[in-house]
């Protein structure tokens, strides 16, 4: 299971980073106009942050093909490190994907609702697909039904792309789509952190501490006593 961070605010990427095994961060229109900043700005900052190793998506925002692989390029040339280009799911965007496939350039599939258009879109040749839990839960579908079936699917069709499960609205969708096969998952920053919480967790970790110093003192550790 791969982490990512799905944000474009440097504090909450530098949080995570620090504390949890994080695999990259991706980025979309929206998360990147929350900023307010300049658009490079915010993506060189970005890619500081977690170094050139780290997985980065960042979305072309082109809807022909032509200007989604010129944007790739661009967005390859200036920003760099381990990149993935992120292109919905729309006709263009498949032939975009083609296109960067042959080129060498590094995409993933986004804006997906449906297995079907994670199946094409891997066929096409992108590396991962993102899949839109929340949203397809909005609007009375099944999130991690739709995940578990491209898992299969791409089992079934020995398709190398991985699913980059995204949109989630709670950890209980995170655990649900992680048991259904999903390679990798990206979560907002509030999410990341909820997957950790616990309060019986909480109240462990303060029943040891409290036992503990009852015996070996304040604020002593293993390190200070025999
Ligand atoms: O990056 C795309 C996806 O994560 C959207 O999430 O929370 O806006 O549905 P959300």
């Amino acid at each position: 299971m791969l982490y990512l961070l799905d944000t474009a605010n440097l504090e909450a990427i530098k949080k995570a980073y620090n504390f949890y095994p994080m695999d990259g961060v991706t980025t979309n229109p929206t998360l990147v106009s929350k900023e307010k900043r300049e658009f490079l700005s915010i993506l060189k900052d970005i890619r500081k942050i977690i170094g050139s190793e780290s997985m980065l998506h960042v979305q072309a925002v082109s809807l022909t093909a032509e200007k989604m692989v010129e944007e790739a390029f661009y967005l390859n040339e200036v920003i760099g490190g381990n990149l993935y280009v992120k292109i919905p799911v729309i006709p263009e965007g498949i032939k975009a994907i083609k296109l960067l496939k042959s080129k060498g350039i590094k995409t993933t599939a986004t804006a997906i609702f449906t297995a079907g258009q994670a199946l094409m879109a891997a066929i096409a040749g992108a590396q991962f697909v993102a899949p839109y839990v929340n949203r397809i839960d909005n609007i009375s579908g099944d999130g991690v039904g739709v995940v578990a079936e491209i898992v299969q699917l791409f089992e079934l069709h020995n398709q190398d792309a991985k699913v980059l499960a995204a949109s989630f609205k709670n950890v209980q969708q995170v655990h649900t789509v992680s048991l259904s096969g999903a390679h990798s998952i990206t979560v907002n920053p509030e999410i990341m952190d909820k997957m950790l919480e616990h309060p019986l967790t909480d109240w462990s970790v303060n029943q040891f501490i409290t036992d503990w110093e009852g015996i070996y003192g304040k604020k002593m550790t293993t390190l200070d006593v025999k």
